[in-house]
């Protein structure tokens, strides 16, 4: 039996990593470990909280005395670290907790690892630390270079703060194995899509507002591109990794599936108008200020990945995009509950007036 402590696993990829690995192994126990901020929610977990194998504590990774205590009562033989904020918009506005949360924060877990997993004779037996990284740490790719993509050999170059915090954690994540030769690996994945994500990202949110007939703030000029990959692929892919990465290595994990944002805009009305009301067209469109900084475009080459572990990308966008847009349907209370109090205030503050 293998003890994973998993972190942020009550957030949209976290939570269905944990419901994958669980799925798909008998044989492991996890426990999970969230602070649940506004974008951690138990109630993405239902399906799993009655599992034998399935723990929760509610711990902010910052806080060394409590994960040292997680480390002292369960003795994981893993941590896959997802617990971070996310929101590049959120990190332009208030940087400091991204730095706090997600480098501080990785460094807690990094420390703690290392003390726990540390033998007499300085080795680290069977143990793995996994950071779960973005594709935004390469900074952006231009649009008139098609065939240019970020490897895992492209230089660090982050731009938002929300970048520039992961791109910083994933620099402490090397140095500890560089310095105490902690085993560890780093994932870069691109933008992902799927059940229980938190509408304050482009999916979500565009099927929400389409939903209520709301307007559709597109940033900008509606052309930035994002490579995206459905989120139970990028679950295979860490859990890939986990068994099999090469100790110290970086792996980059993206859809090959390039689209700019008016792209998926479109695809969302399309679907909802034929499948649900009738009554939603491009008109709800409002191309608003753009984000400060905003990368132009991001694409990832995955063939390491798929060379040294066979990963590829199962779901295309075509079935994706209509089992989250179905998922959403189906799940019309859980957006409710998680649109109402602060994500109005949210809403408000991003949105009105842009
Ligand atoms: P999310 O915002 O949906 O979830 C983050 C989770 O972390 C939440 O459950 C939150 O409560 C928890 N958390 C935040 N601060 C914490 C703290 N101090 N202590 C404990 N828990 C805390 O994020 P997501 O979209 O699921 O992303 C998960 C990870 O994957 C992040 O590290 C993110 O950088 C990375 N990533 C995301 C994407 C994407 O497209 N969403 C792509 C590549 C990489
Ligand atoms: O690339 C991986 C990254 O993808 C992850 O590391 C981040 O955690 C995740 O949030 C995501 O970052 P993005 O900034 O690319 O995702 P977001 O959904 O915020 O925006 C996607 C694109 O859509 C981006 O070009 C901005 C644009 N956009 C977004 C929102 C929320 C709009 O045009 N309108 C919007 O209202």
């Amino acid at each position: 039996m293998k003890t994973y402590l998993v972190t942020g696993g009550a957030g949209f990829i976290g939570s269905n990593f944990v419901q994958y690995m669980l799925a798909h192994h008998s044989d492991i126990s996890i426990i999970n470990v969230d602070k649940l901020t506004y974008a951690g929610n138990l109630e993405n977990l239902v399906l799993v909280e009655d599992d034998a194998r399935y723990f929760f504590e509610l711990v902010d990774i910052r806080d060394k005395i409590a994960i040292e205590r997680l480390f002292d009562s369960y003795k994981p033989d893993y941590v896959v670290n997802f617990a971070a904020e996310s929101h590049v918009d959120r990190s332009i506005e208030t940087p400091e907790i991204f730095a706090d949360t997600n480098v501080c924060g990785t460094l807690v877990l990094l420390n703690s690892s290392k003390a726990a997993w540390q033998g007499a004779d300085g080795g680290f037996g069977n143990h793995k630390f996994l950071q779960v990284s973005t594709d935004e740490v390469y900074g952006s790719l231009a649009l008139d270079e098609p065939d240019r993509f970020f490897t895992e050999s492209t230089p660090i170059n982050p731009h938002s703060p929300y970048a520039a915090s992961k791109a910083a954690a994933d620099l402490f994540v090397l140095a500890y194995k560089d310095t105490y030769q902690l085993p560890v690996n780093i994932t870069r994945c691109s933008n992902n899509y799927g059940p229980y994500q938190f509408p304050e990202k482009l999916i979500p949110l565009m099927i929400n507002n389409t939903l209520l007939r709301k307007e559709l703030p597109v940033y900008g000029d509606g052309l930035n591109v994002r490579d995206w990959l459905y989120v139970e692929d990028h679950c295979k892919a860490i859990d890939l990794v986990m068994q099999g990465g090469s100790d110290g290595e970086v792996y980059n994990i993206g859809g090959h599936n390039e689209r700019p944002n008016i792209a998926i805009v479109k695809a969302i009305i399309d679907y909802i108008r034929q499948r649900v009301d009738s009554g939603v067209s491009e008109a709800l469109i409002k191309y608003v200020e753009d984000r400060k900084g905003h990368d132009r475009r991001y694409g990832i080459d995955p063939k390491k990945i798929r060379q040294d572990l066979g990963w590829y990308p199962e779901t295309d966008f075509e079935t994706g995009i209509v089992k989250t847009i179905e998922w959403y349907l189906d799940n019309k209370g859980w957006v409710e509950r998680v649109t109402s109090g602060a994500y109005q205030d949210y809403y408000k503050n991003m949105y009105e007036g842009r």
